[in-house]
């Protein structure tokens, strides 16, 4: 009987010590265990509120989309010639790869494409109207079976004003 109390005294022990030790380690260690991060009690932390500008109201993408390519103006001046540098940066990161190092077509990439990437310092390109190229880099070309893939949700606005800049600084060939 004696022998049985001993035992039990020493379970209750055991497990009071084991339970104290990971309180002690949830409440003073930098890093809980798993049951205690956010992911699993989501709710006790405050919800994040939004900032009031965090979804343009006025501007934005969508104005783009919705504006003639014709009437739209960059924003950056088109004869900077800092813009231009940067622009080639842009250029080098999302268009080379398909028009080329040459922006005549000769991209590696590009040689899959039926059509073929249009060659940039064609006359046609070089006189496309700024607007225009800004938004056929932005949602594509519109003409059926036109392969140019749209960028919009790939490059910065203000980088695309800057890669249409490059490209209408390259001049006819
Ligand atoms: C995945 C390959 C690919 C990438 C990346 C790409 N293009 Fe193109 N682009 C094409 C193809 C293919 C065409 C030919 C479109 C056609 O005639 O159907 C084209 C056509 C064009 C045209 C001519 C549109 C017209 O009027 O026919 C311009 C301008 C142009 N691309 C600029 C760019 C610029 C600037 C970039 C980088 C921001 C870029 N492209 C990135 C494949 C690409």
């Amino acid at each position: 009987m004696k022998k049985n109390l001993v035992i039990a005294l020493g379970a209750l022990t055991v497990f009071f010590g084991a339970y104290s030790a990971l309180t002690i380690y949830d409440h003073y260690f930098k890093y809980g265990r798993m049951w205690q991060t956010p992911a699993v009690r989501p709710h006790e932390t405050p919800l994040l509120v939004m900032d009031d500008d965090a979804v343009p109201v006025h501007g934005g993408e969508s104005v783009y989309r919705a504006s003639d390519p014709l009437q739209l103006q960059s924003p950056l001046d088109a004869g900077d010639p800092e813009i231009i540098k940067q622009g080639q940066v842009v250029y080098a990161t999302f268009c080379q790869q398909c028009h080329g190092i040459n922006h005549d077509g000769q991209g590696t990439v590009g040689q899959s494409f039926a059509p073929l990437p249009t060659d940039l310092r064609s006359p046609r390109v070089q006189q496309t109207v700024d607007g225009l190229m800004f938004t056929e880099i932005s949602f594509g070309v519109d003409r059926p079976g036109a392969r140019q893939p749209a960028l919009a949700t790939t490059i910065f606005p203000e980088d695309r004003w800057k890669v249409v800049h490059y490209v209408k600084s390259l001049g006819i060939r």
